[in-house]
């Protein structure tokens, strides 16, 4: 029997041909790297977020650490969700920064304020706040009160959340800087990869001058430390076309998203987000999340073997090896909320009898627990 999988990049046959095109393109050009693709998703970018500057990368891991690095954060202290990817902190780590882990609302994932409030000290010195599984918290308008009344500095990690919104507000456009991924399993793919958003003129010319060996793009002079961070057009022109067929792809997931919340609804054993009218997730992943007595361990390997490939969001991040040694106090919604979560397959060729499937076989699983 072959499996559902759990995500898979979405290349239409016309978007294929385009690519190909353009890849012809670049090797007749002869231009490999900021040429006419990196200009073309980078402006593409500044127009889904309204932002006026975008600034395009090797990875979203790169552009935290040249956000990190923008301010100056070796020795500051950074508040980020234990409920995050490992690179939210280790970027903070390979920066000179001290990560200081902060709890999650459950129901919103994004951070828990009033641990936001106990954690912050006078050492800190920004915020990496995670939309994870691309949903926006209703909270999100406090947390930039929060940054703001502090003077942290929000870096907005927006890696799963490209073209997500809330009440009209559009991820990468809620902080001092939005990062965007292009690794493979994102919504948007361009292999690897990553893309800056931000309002500030000297962030963007910094990331620019650093993403190319720390050069003065006016003077040519090397002044910074920096690496070769910038995306080839090799790769942008493929992120570029996969970006102009965005809102294609939101618009599927958004039916499979709503054909999952419908067949689920009800459900006291697998609670969904919430979905309020003005809140529009990307749905790079579909979470439910587990009831407290349910070993949702076991639950994932019983619907794996049921040909349902499914996965946790992620382990928490202080109990991954290189973690283990930060403070873990309060974290236990992080926990819970991780270790009780269940990503169910997320992909725009997803069938809606495919998505009936997954869920057949997730309360066949449940019943055999
Ligand atoms: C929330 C989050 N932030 C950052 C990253 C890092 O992205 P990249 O692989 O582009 O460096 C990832 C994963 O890839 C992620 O899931």
């Amino acid at each position: 029997m072959k499996s559902i999988p759990n995500a898979r990049p979405w290349f239409p046959k016309k978007m294929r041909e385009e690519i190909i095109q353009d890849i012809d393109y670049v090797m007749s050009s002869g231009k490999l790297m900021l040429g006419k693709f990196s200009d073309l998703i980078e402006e593409q970018y500044s127009n889904i977020t309204s932002t006026k500057y975008s600034v395009s990368v090797t990875s979203a891991t790169a552009g935290l650490q040249i956000a990190l690095k923008y301010i100056n954060i070796a020795g500051g202290e950074v508040l980020v969700p234990a409920a995050s990817f490992i690179t939210d902190v280790s970027s903070i780590q390979m920066e000179g920064g001290i990560p200081v882990l902060v709890d999650i609302n459950p129901d919103t994932l994004t951070f828990d304020l009033e641990d936001l409030n106990k954690k912050v000290t006078k050492r800190t010195r920004a915020i990496i706040w995670v939309h994870l599984t691309g949903y926006i918290g209703k909270e999100y308008q406090r947390i930039q009160s929060f940054a703001k009344d502090h003077g942290l500095f929000l870096i907005e990690d927006a890696a799963h959340a490209h073209g997500a919104k809330i009440d009209g507000n559009v991820a990468g456009s809620l902080g001092d800087v939005g990062i965007f991924s292009f690794y493979p399993t994102k919504v948007v793919t361009a292999g690897t990869g990553g893309i800056l958003t931000t309002n500030d003129l000297a962030l963007a010319s910094f990331a620019r001058d650093i993403r190319l060996f720390g050069t003065n793009q006016n003077t040519g002079e090397v002044f910074l430390q920096g690496s070769d961070w910038f995306l080839d057009e090799f790769r942008s022109s493929v992120g570029y076309r996969q970006t102009r067929y965005l809102f294609e792809n939101l618009n599927r997931r958004r039916e499979i998203a709503q054909i999952y919340l419908e067949r689920l609804e009800g459900s006291v054993e697998f609670k969904c987000l919430d979905i309020a009218k003005a809140n529009f997730p990307s749905w790079f992943q579909f979470p439910v999340f587990c009831h407290p007595e349910i070993n949702a361990d076991s639950l994932r390997r019983t619907l794996i073997n049921k040909g349902v490939e499914c996965k946790q969001i992620y382990p928490p991040i202080h109990k991954e090896q290189l973690f283990r040694s930060l403070s873990h106090e309060g974290l236990e919604n992080s926990e819970q909320t991780l270790e009780q979560s269940i990503c169910l397959p997320m992909y725009v060729d997803l069938t809606n009898l495919e998505v009936d499937i997954v869920v057949e076989r997730l309360f066949e699983a449940r019943d055999q627990q």
